[in-house]
């Protein structure tokens, strides 16, 4: 029995496997206000996961009556971190992957399309939301290649400096970062771009900085506003940017073609798993 710190009332929010991440060996994890929606829990949602409780399920059910495509977003930029993670390791070899914002584990996580590629290839998930952290230590606890590190990204140096990512990862060897949906998260640019400097300048030559994240550029301004509002009574407020600002969080980075494109027009798969798609996460990876 697993033994949560939380005060909020249970009910609905206890059903069977709601929420609730199966963790067999006596750790009682931090607690949760299971009465904020969080952006995990609002995204597992979205994709149709179980990781979620009553709140993060109104806010996003807000959002899906103005944005009935809002899982699609979801599963487009899903796809666009598969095909990522698989085309650096493929084209460009690259065997180590820093994945800031990890998301609670669905299908096609990191170290699963990376290992796929190369079982020897290493995988660091760092995510601030204690959710994610119980239940990706008990996806990973099995796998030597991958760790899961608890922290907030805008904490650079805590990251870089952490042991459980220096014992996996060789900074004098190409590293990719990922920055797959959660810069919106944020808000400040200078905030963003300097956190993206600070990965960057850790990163040997031939390194990639993959950003994807949701935008307002072309899109109805009630739905902007509505996501945006919804975020905001959420534990991460989220900003929607246009395709400068978004631009300008690679820094002097050069963009791999296509460049900073919908997600699902970024090296579309051939097999047509991304055939067609929305405009509203925009997506690109630069190169060290
Ligand atoms: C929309 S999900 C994206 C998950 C995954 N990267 C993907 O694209 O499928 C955003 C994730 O970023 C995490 N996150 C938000 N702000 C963060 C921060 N400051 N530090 C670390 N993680 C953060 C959230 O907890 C959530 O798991």
């Amino acid at each position: 029995m697993i033994v949560w710190h939380y005060d909020a009332p249970v009910g609905e929010n206890m059903a069977s496997g709601d929420g609730w991440p199966d963790l067999s060996d006596g750790r009682e994890p931090r607690g949760i206000d299971v009465s904020i929606p969080s952006p995990a829990r609002l995204y597992n949602y979205y994709l149709g996961g179980k990781d979620n409780f009553a709140a993060d399920r109104v806010a996003a059910e807000a959002i899906l009556a103005v944005m009935p495509e809002g899982r699609q977003v979801a599963r487009e930029n899903r796809a666009f971190l598969r095909r990522v993670v698989r085309h650096l390791a493929v084209e460009t070899g690259i065997r180590q992957f820093v994945d800031l914002g990890t998301g609670l584990p669905t299908q096609g996580n990191v170290h699963e399309v990376a290992q796929e590629v190369d079982p020897d290839a290493r995988v660091v998930y760092v995510d601030n939301d204690p959710i994610v952290q119980a239940h990706g230590e008990a996806l990973l606890a099995r796998n030597g290649n991958t760790t899961f590190v608890e922290a907030d990204l805008r904490r650079p140096e805590a990251i870089l400096s952490h042991p459980g990512l220096n014992g996996l990862i060789d900074f004098s060897r190409p590293v990719a970062v990922l920055f797959v949906s959660v810069l919106q998260f944020v808000p400040d640019d200078e905030e963003a771009a300097g956190l993206v400097r600070n990965f960057r300048n850790a990163l040997a030559p031939g390194s990639h900085v993959v950003i994807s994240t949701i935008t307002g550029s072309g899109q109805d301004e009630e739905k902007v506003e509505t996501i945006t509002e919804a975020y905001r009574n959420s534990t991460a407020p989220a900003v929607l940017r246009t395709r400068p600002r978004i631009e300008r969080l690679f820094g002097d980075l050069d963009l791999v073609a296509p460049g900073l494109v919908p997600a699902p027009e970024w090296h579309p798969d051939v097999n047509g798993e991304t055939a067609g798609g929305t405009s509203w996460v925009l997506a690109g990876v630069g190169r060290v």
